[in-house]
């Protein structure tokens, strides 16, 4: 998987669009990233208004986040924002100069993290429960043929016992240690403010017993084969992450759905009133748009159900996105 999607010539690094493979949040509407605008304010107004605020999206795909983010910020805020997209594919020529480009994490950051759709994307082992104990599953990457391997290593096996335990033989897990390691690396940098990931989750009470390892090329599902044709992705056992943020020096792990969370953020997916459409035909047009996107965003059997992880360092937790609502 990490040579299918980052090694040389893989999916990613060529420089894949993803918004031709598959339809995150970021597509679906620019009001997505507005959205999160009240969370940046939220977190400059805690830190007092620094000279430099570092707004950091990883995994920025296009970049179009950021853009629309920054677009979003008062002009007094936007001036102060240093905007970094950490991002393994090339810088698409469309990428404003002011935003930054780079391949790892800038090593320190005070202000705000984001992750859309990125913990997915860091590749991961599938085992299988067999009756002598869970083995990992190996493909091929050339036929997609599968066959048991050996048994997986000590820390990821304590990994399945707490956040993944297997039942039966044949039952499948996604070891989401990478995962975890990879949300900790994102907290260790974080001198003071917000990170936030967006991502379809599991939470440990209802663990899919088969897995989510799913392929996407061109808009369809494929079989997930690391052959390098297509996207490979799982679903991200977001509490594990919590729980790896707050020993990374975090605060609790605050996991909400998508839904409930643009909903405290402003978006209703309400439809406007149809008088408006007597007195302001194109008002009310521009509207019903609005209500189209927001009711993507926050469909609870699509983008809506994604979950939430939201985690501070050294400021509170913005109040829209307390209480929680657990995934
Ligand atoms: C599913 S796409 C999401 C893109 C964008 N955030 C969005 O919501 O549309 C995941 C992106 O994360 C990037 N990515 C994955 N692991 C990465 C890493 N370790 N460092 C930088 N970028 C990474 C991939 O190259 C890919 O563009």
């Amino acid at each position: 998987m990490e040579r299918a999607l980052y090694g040389e010539g893989g999916f990613y690094r060529r420089g894949e669009r993803p918004a031709e493979h598959f339809r995150t949040s970021v597509h679906a509407s620019p009001r997505f990233a507005r959205a999160l605008a009240p969370l940046v304010l939220d977190v400059d107004a805690a830190l007092g208004r620094p000279e430099r605020l570092d707004v950091v999206d990883v995994g920025a795909g296009s970049g179009e986040l950021l853009v629309n983010l920054l677009a979003a910020l008062p002009g007094d805020v936007a001036a102060r924002v240093a905007p970094v997209a950490v991002e393994v594919a090339p810088r698409p020529g469309a990428v404003p100069d002011g935003i930054a480009w780079r391949a790892e994490l800038p090593p320190r950051v005070t202000g705000v993290v984001l992750a859309n759709e990125w913990l997915d994307n860091i590749p991961l082992d599938v085992v299988e429960l067999t009756p002598a104990g869970p083995r990992t599953v190996l493909v091929d990457a050339v036929t997609g043929a599968e066959r048991l391997g050996p048994e997986p290593s000590e820390p990821d096996l304590d990994w399945l016992r707490r956040w993944w335990p297997l039942r039966e033989p044949g039952d499948r897990a996604e070891i989401g240690r990478p995962r975890c390691a990879a949300w900790a690396s994102v907290i260790e940098r974080l001198d003071r403010g917000l990170a936030l990931a967006v991502d379809y989750a599991h939470a440990a009470d209802a663990r899919p017993p088969y897995g989510t390892l799913t392929g996407y090329r061109d808009g369809a599902t494929v079989p997930a084969v690391p052959d390098g044709s297509c996207d490979v992705t799982a679903h991200v056992a977001l509490d594990a992450c919590s729980v790896a943020g707050e020993r990374a020096g975090a605060t609790d792990g605050v996991l909400t759905t998508q839904r409930e969370a643009l909903r405290a953020l402003g978006l209703s997916g309400a439809r406007p009133s149809l008088d408006l459409a007597g007195t302001d035909p194109r008002g009310y047009l521009a509207a019903l748009c609005s209500a189209g996107e927001d009711a993507e965003l926050t469909d609870p059997s699509g983008l809506g159900g994604f979950g939430w992880l939201a985690q501070t360092v050294d400021v509170p937790l913005p109040a829209v996105l307390r209480p929680a609502v657990t995934v």
